[in-house]
């Protein structure tokens, strides 16, 4: 396969996750009888610029319908999150208020509500209509298109040019990543800056995050091939911030014209060369350790249920539908998974079909043992059910190494 970010052709596949349905596409109860489509889940190596990628892309239609069940308010430390990333962005580069501030993937709005208080004037591309309808009842200006050369050149007639354009968990997700850097050269002012933010590969390696691999999850980026990809497009990174969200995250702020030589660039690119990012037998050794996750889990969940245990999922992420569609983990041990977002509720989990209720459900006949699928929360969900820990029931965390909390 040819790399999405150098187009070099020297790419190695290092893990194969088997054929798996979308992350999100849950089902109703009536689609339970129907055949679900499912996709290559191989995961490549470039070993010239060393992007982390998967080799089958889904069309963008299919992975983000206009039906989307990801809401990102449903969780207060994503909430706490986005707002201080706005407080951060505004104190030390005080974008200018001549341009308008743009937001790709946009969601609810989470994010661009929190430049509202500082009279700012926000726009946000959210293809999923059904989320972008929540962002406009919560006042945010939102347009429900993909983000791209031509619906950027739109944007700018439309609004203007932005100071700052933000893609925090969408760079990854996006197919044609050209036409997104052409739209944001074209929509962004000179002096304007993107700021990006994705789960990183340090961590992901490090903590054997392989969960966070689907579909929508095109890349695992690291610094080091971005600074090739940005240079492509005459710009370069002028800082990054690691983050703790989603199981260790990298916020990247880029410009026009500007090299890729900060201090924080080149510490992180040399913490990259020392976690051996730069070698395939790295990748090699992490796709043995996924295996060993899988056998692990597999074990312990039988033992549980050999004692006959119930089990429930806490959370269904998409991430979750990874872990249980590969560890093979279905309705034989898992009775009911939890999650708070009511788009997923009364639904089924893609591949598994384990039913996704409400939270009275957990209370009212709660497990014995719950699976943490939404791991990226466990602070706020262990604080949330300290009831049900104090009454014997018992977390149980899959990754790094599968283990009773
Ligand atoms: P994410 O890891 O892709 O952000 O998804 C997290 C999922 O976990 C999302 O469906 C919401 C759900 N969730 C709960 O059900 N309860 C909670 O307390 C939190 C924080 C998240």
């Amino acid at each position: 396969m040819i790399c999405h970010g150098c187009k070099s052709q020297n790419t190695h596949m290092f893990l194969s996750l088997g054929s798996t349905p979308l992350a999100n596409a849950f089902l109703r109860e009536e689609q339970l009888a129907t055949t679900e489509p499912s996709y290559p889940l191989d995961v490549y190596y470039c070993n010239d610029c060393g992007l982390v990628q998967i080799g089958y892309l889904v069309p963008p239609e299919l992975l983000f319908p206009e039906n989307y069940p990801y809401v990102t308010s449903m969780s207060q430390t994503m909430k706490a999150h986005f707002a201080d990333l706005v407080d951060s962005i505004v104190s030390e580069h005080s974008p200018s208020k001549d341009g308008i501030i743009v937001d790709i993937g946009s969601n609810d709005g989470t994010l661009l509500s929190n430049f509202l208080k500082y009279d700012y004037k926000v726009l946000g591309i959210e293809p999923a209509t059904n989320i972008a309808r929540l962002a406009i009842e919560n006042g945010v200006d939102t347009v429900s298109v993909f983000f791209g050369e031509e619906s950027a050149k739109k944007v700018r007639e439309e609004k203007g040019q932005a100071s700052l354009i933000l893609g925090t968990n969408v760079f990854a997700h996006v197919g044609d990543l050209d036409s997104v850097l052409r739209g944001v050269t074209h929509l962004l002012s000179d002096d304007g800056m993107f700021v990006i933010e994705f789960p990183y590969l340090v961590d992901m390696a490090e903590k054997m995050e392989f969960d966070t691999i689907y579909h929508e999850h095109l890349r695992y980026f690291a610094v080091r091939p971005l600074v090739v990809l940005f240079e492509r497009f005459g710009m370069g990174i002028v800082n990054v911030k690691r983050t703790s969200v989603h199981g260790g995250s990298m916020v990247v702020y880029t410009k026009k014209g500007s090299d890729s030589s900060a201090p924080s660039v080149v510490q992180a690119i040399e913490l990259e060369k020392k976690a051996k990012l730069d070698s395939l037998k790295t990748y090699e050794s992490f796709s043995k350790s996924v295996a060993t996750v899988k056998t692990q889990l597999r074990e312990l969940l039988q033992q549980l249920k050999d004692k006959g245990a119930t089990i429930a999922g806490y959370g269904a992420p998409a991430k979750g539908n990874t872990l249980l569609n590969y560890c093979e983990i279905g309705t034989e041990t898992i009775d009911y998974i939890v999650d708070s977002t009511p788009f997923k509720q009364g639904c089924y989990t893609p591949g598994t079909h384990i039913p996704v209720v409400d939270e009275s459900r957990f209370h009212s006949t709660p497990p014995d043992y719950a699976l943490l699928l939404a791991w990226n929360f466990e602070e706020e969900i262990l604080r949330k059910e300290d009831q049900f820990q104090q009454n014997g029931g018992k977390f149980i965390r899959p990754i790094p190494k599968p283990e009773i909390i």
